[in-house]
C-alpha cells in the first residue's frame, strides 16, 4: 500500500519514488548510541535543504533548528521568528524528508509562558507527522514545561551549554562552562534534564573535555555542536557546512563545500549569457511547434 502509515508498533513508512521507505524512530538513534555508533545530525531549514538532507546515505537525524531564523529568514536573532512562521517552514522541510529521525525546535516564544502553551505549540508540531523529537532549549527554567511534555509521549531533546535563546542574558554567543563553577551547573542541567526524561541532549559550544566527560557520565546520546569529537552525535547548520552564505562561518565549522561562490559565479555566468544572447540556445532550450500550426496561428490572428 502506498501513501503514508504508520505501523502498529512505532514504525513508520513514507511513500517514496521508488516505493515505501522507513522513516528512522528513536529506537534507531538509541541502537546506535548503545552500540556507540557515531550519530550525524544536520540541520535543514527548507524544502531543498531537506532533501540534500535526506538523500545523504549516511546521515541519521534531519534538525528544524530554529537557527534557520537567522540563517534562511535573515533574522537578526532566533528570538524574532514567529511561532507561526517558524511552523510553516517545518511543513516544507517535512515535505521534503522521509528517511531520517527529525528533531524540530519549540522556538522562543512558543513555549515559555505556562505549561499549557508549550503543551499547545507542541501538539501543533507533532500534528504535522514525521517529528520525532522536539527540542527546547534550556534546563533547569523549563523543567514543568519538559516534564510535562514527557508525561504525554513527546520525546524531548534538551539543549544546554550555548542557549541562543537567551543570548542576551548571556552577553552574546559565547563558550559556556570553562570555569568548573559553571561547568559543574552545566553537568548538573544535563544530569537533571535525564531524570526529567529527555531522550537526547544537544551540548552547544562547551570546552570538548566537558562535553566528553558529561557523554561518558550520561546515559542518554549528546549531540554535540562547538563541543568537540567526544559526544555521541554532532551537530551541523547545513547553510554552514555547505558554504551557503557569505558570512565567516565559527570556528567549529568545517565546511564541506561552497556553494556561495559556485551558485554567484553560476549566476552571473547566467546573466552574462543573457546579454549576450547565448541563452536560450534554439536547439537545446526551445519548444518546437509545427509549421502548418504556426501558419494556422498567423491567420488566425492577423486576419
Ligand atoms: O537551531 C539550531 O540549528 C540548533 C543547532 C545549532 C543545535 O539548535
Amino acid at each position: 500500500m502506498l501513501g503514508r502509515m504508520t505501523g502498529r508498533l512505532g514504525v513508520r513508512f513514507s511513500s517514496h519514488a521508488v516505493g515505501l521507505v522507513r522513516q528512522k524512530t528513536l529506537s534507531d538513534i538509541t541502537k546506535s548510541y548503545k552500540a556507540r555508533e557515531p550519530i550525524a545530525v544536520v540541520t535543514a531549514h527548507d524544502f531543498i535543504t531537506a532533501r540534500i538532507a535526506d538523500s545523504s546515505t549516511d546521515l541519521d537525524v534531519v534538525l528544524i533548528g530554529d537557527s534557520l531564523a537567522m540563517v534562511s529568514k535573515g533574522y537578526s536573532s532566533t528570538l524574532e521568528i514567529p511561532f507561526d512562521e517558524y511552523y510553516y517552514t517545518c511543513k516544507s522541510v517535512l515535505r521534503g524528508v522521509h528517511e531520517k529521525y527529525v528533531i524540530a525546535d519549540l522556538p522562543f516564544g512558543s513555549f515559555e509562558a505556562s505549561v499549557s502553551q508549550c503543551v499547545e505549540s507542541a501538539v501543533k508540531l507533532m500534528k504535522l507527522g514525521k517529528i520525532g523529537s522536539l527540542k527546547i532549549e534550556g534546563g533547569f527554567e523549563h523543567a514543568a514545561q519538559i516534564k510535562r511534555l514527557v508525561e504525554i509521549g513527546i520525546p524531548i531533546t534538551g539543549h544546554i551549554g550555548l542557549k541562543p535563546q537567551q543570548f542576551n542574558a548571556t552577553g552574546g554567543y559565547k563558550v559556556q562552562g570553562k570555569k568548573a563553577h559553571d561547568a559543574a551547573n552545566i553537568f548538573n542541567e544535563a544530569k537533571f534534564l535525564q531524570e526529567l526524561g529527555c531522550s537526547m541532549l544537544v551540548l552547544e559550544c562547551i570546552p570538548h573535555r566537558l562535553a566528553e566527560y558529561m557523554t561518558a557520565n550520561l546515559n542518554i546520546p549528546t549531540i554535540g555542536i562547538g563541543s568537540g569529537p567526544g559526544t555521541s552525535a554532532q551537530v551541523l547548520v547545513q547553510a554552514d557546512m555547505l558554504g551557503m552564505l557569505d558570512f565567516k562561518p565559527a570556528k567549529f565549522v568545517k565546511q564541506y563545500a561552497n556553494f556561495y561562490s559556485t551558485a554567484t559565479t553560476a549566476v552571473n555566468s547566467y546573466a552574462l549569457d543573457v546579454k549576450a544572447k547565448s541563452f536560450p540556445e534554439l536547439e537545446t532550450h526551445t519548444y518546437q511547434m509545427k509549421n502548418e500550426e504556426f501558419d494556422e496561428f498567423k491567420s488566425l490572428v492577423e486576419s
